[in-house]
């Protein structure tokens, strides 16, 4: 109410940077332990590892164009590290042990400090033993505003995510040889912004921003905005050149984001976020909503663009990749550490999965580039689970079946026995993981790496 009574007063500010553009925006995330009611009430508490002791962690905001410096301090159990889903940041700070920087011990610190050219919807996540530390807990959104952002009533994130819980609040064992080889860590247990269907109210013909964000470890979810009329105009935090119309289902996979602009349009006292799944549709967030206050708007919000790496497919560089392994699967060998190793070996190693007879990172990168070539990785699912192949530090697109390339993501999801190709300008110098985001797939085997050179 408040900012668009100014936007309407003050159209002149945003072509004089005023409050801090250009600027620093300073945070400190301290990574520990805290109980938090989970189940449902009646039930007891989890202990969850969390950032500031929230689940999920501060929402982080800074506008497009500032820098974000953020101290981050590991009181854990064991050591972390934090990487920046989605944002195209200097390498060093991309957040990944072992090929990024070193793990932030037990008790340590690590200063983030990075530019940020691009607006849109992000998350944060620990990036050590993730699917143990995200499950339990250490995510939270990342939210760069545009310069000038669009008008909206309400601006509401909800990361969506599933965890497994035992009847007693506590999780359910990490060590299980099923969730590395089949789908990975299915839970029992919906929530949004680490809640059972939480309420937010809206107004009859309000219009609100949606962000949603997948922080399940292996759950790719369908979900549907009930009540609502508008525009899908991000994926991925990117905008849409050509905004979609609201669509029944959505499909996230782990991982993905989506922003919609919608209006309220319901009569009923209710509108809802549901999610699809095999036995029927669920809520898993509502809006009560109260009224009528104003006349819904329909005009289509377009966001402004963020930089632009044009790709160049006719001379890009190639590459393939292709995934096997799990159950089902028949992988019958892969190298690991440059030794050949039968699929019981690599089991006793807790490794089920391969990329391009592989598993693990391997000591090589899957494409060596020089700042401003374009690639082209075609992938082949040859297993028979899906998986959400996300690369950091840039955005790709997929290169459709006509030729043409598809809006920019930076994780793409593959069905069972599906092909896939993606195409993308090196702009970003430095080491980048390539990895499958079914958190149990990268920790027993899929993940790769990109080197770009300056
Ligand atoms: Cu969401 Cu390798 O990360
Ligand atoms: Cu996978």
């Amino acid at each position: 109410m408040q900012r668009r009574h100014f936007l309407g007063t003050l159209a002149a500010v945003s072509v004089f940077p005023h409050d801090g553009f250009g600027q620093t925006s300073t945070s400190r995330l301290v990574a520990g332990v805290h109980r938090q009611q989970v189940l449902p009430a009646g039930y007891p508490g989890t202990e969850m590892w969390s950032f500031d002791a929230a689940f999920p962690g501060t929402a982080l905001r800074a506008r497009q164009g500032d820098r974000l410096a953020v101290t981050v301090e590991n009181q854990l159990p064991q050591a972390t590290s934090v990487h920046w889903h989605g944002l195209r940041l200097e390498n060093g700070m991309d957040g990944v042990p072992g090929l990024t920087q070193a793990p932030i011990a037990k008790g340590a610190s690590f200063d983030y400090d990075f530019a940020l050219p691009d607006a849109g919807t992000y998350w944060y996540h620990s990036h050590a033993k993730s699917m143990e530390q995200i499950e339990r807990g250490l995510y939270g959104p990342l939210i760069i505003n545009e310069i000038d952002p669009p008008d909206v009533d309400q601006d509401i994130t909800l990361m969506i995510d599933d965890i497994r819980l035992e009847q007693d609040g506590s999780f359910a064992a990490f060590d299980n040889f099923h969730d590395l080889s089949h789908a990975g860590r299915i839970g029992n247990l919906w929530l949004a912004n680490g809640q059972i269907d939480p309420a937010y109210p809206l107004k009859r013909g309000e219009r609100v921003r949606v962000r949603l964000i997948n922080a399940a470890n292996a759950r790719v979810f369908t979900l549907g905005l009930q009540g609502f009329d508008g525009w899908v105009v991000a994926l991925d935090g990117m905008p849409l050149n050509d905004p979609q119309a609201l669509p029944e289902e959505l499909v996230l996979a782990p991982a993905q984001r989506v922003d919609l602009i919608v209006d309220v349009t319901t009569d009923d006292e209710e509108a809802f976020l549901i999610t699809f799944e095999r036995d029927g549709g669920y809520a898993i967030a509502h809006f009560p909503v109260s009224g009528p206050s104003k006349a819904a708007r329909s005009e289509k919000v377009i966001l402004p663009p963020n930089p632009d790496f044009p790709i160049d497919l006719a001379n890009a560089r190639t590459a393939t990749l292709l995934i096997e392994g799990g159950a089902m699967g028949g992988m019958r060998a892969a190298r690991l550490d440059g030794q050949e190793l039968g699929a019981r070996e690599l089991a006793g190693r807790g490794l089920f999965w391969a990329l391009n007879g592989v598993a693990g990172r391997p000591e090589t990168p899957l494409l060596d580039l020089s700042l401003g070539e374009s690639a082209r990785i075609g992938m082949a699912n040859n297993t028979a689970f899906p998986h959400g192949m996300h690369l950091h530090g840039m955005h790709f697109s997929e290169v459709l079946a006509d030729g043409s390339l598809g809006p920019l993501r930076d994780t793409i999801l593959l069905n069972p026995q599906e092909t896939r190709e993606i195409a993308f300008q090196a702009h970003n110098p430095g080491d980048w993981l390539f990895h499958c985001h079914m958190l149990a797939h990268h920790q027993a085997g899929m993940g790769s790496w990109i080197r770009v050179s300056a």
